[in-house]
């Protein structure tokens, strides 16, 4: 029987980014880099600079906590962007957009944020990735929320950023 063979893999290596706010990088984040990287060949974190008003984290506090809990990975770097995500995709010479859906309610925000990026520039492919169901209800927001409010955060981040998080509620720990 005869069949078509695919084409020899390409060497050109593939490079993602994984953008977000990060405000503080938790296991959700952490378990979507490790998949990530066993998927590209260079994951770019790349930490927004302005997305939120009032982030808890200064955007220097957010990298440093992200490149301390992902110092073993070889093909992860840490970064800092402003402006349009598809501009600084380019300047990266990046071709995938990582992101991560944990649930349905995850979608549309998504879904608007992939379209809009792509009718921007055609070219960028938005890669969707789930985290491990332990981490499907996992937010920074919420993580945020806890901490603020004296309860545990221990299971949900990493321990730098437990630490960060008592030292901003000091009445809380
Ligand atoms: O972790 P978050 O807050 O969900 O991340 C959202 C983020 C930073 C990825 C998104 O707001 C973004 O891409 N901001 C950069 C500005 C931009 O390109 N906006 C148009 C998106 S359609």
């Amino acid at each position: 029987m005869s069949h078509r063979m695919a084409p020899e893999p390409e060497k050109s290596k593939t490079v993602a980014i994984y953008p977000g706010s990060f405000d503080p990088v938790t296991k959700g984040h952490l378990d979507l880099i490790a998949r990530g990287a066993q998927i590209f060949d260079q994951l770019i974190v790349a930490v927004a600079h302005n997305s939120e008003k009032h982030p808890l984290f200064a955007a220097k506090e957010r990298v440093e906590m992200l490149e301390a809990v992902t110092f073993d990975y070889k093909n992860v770097e840490i970064d800092l962007f402003e402006g349009l995500l598809v501009d600084y995709a380019r300047s990266r010479k990046a071709r995938v957009i990582l992101r991560g859906i944990r649930a349905i309610s995850d979608y549309e925000y998504e879904l608007q944020m992939a379209m809009m990026n792509r009718k921007i520039e055609e070219q960028l492919e938005t890669v969707f990735m789930m985290p491990a169901v332990a981490y499907s209800y996992l937010s920074s927001r919420l993580v945020k929320e806890l901490a603020r409010l004296g309860g545990p955060v221990k299971d949900l981040v990493p321990s730098i950023v437990e630490e960060r998080l008592k030292a901003k509620f000091p009445s809380k720990s």
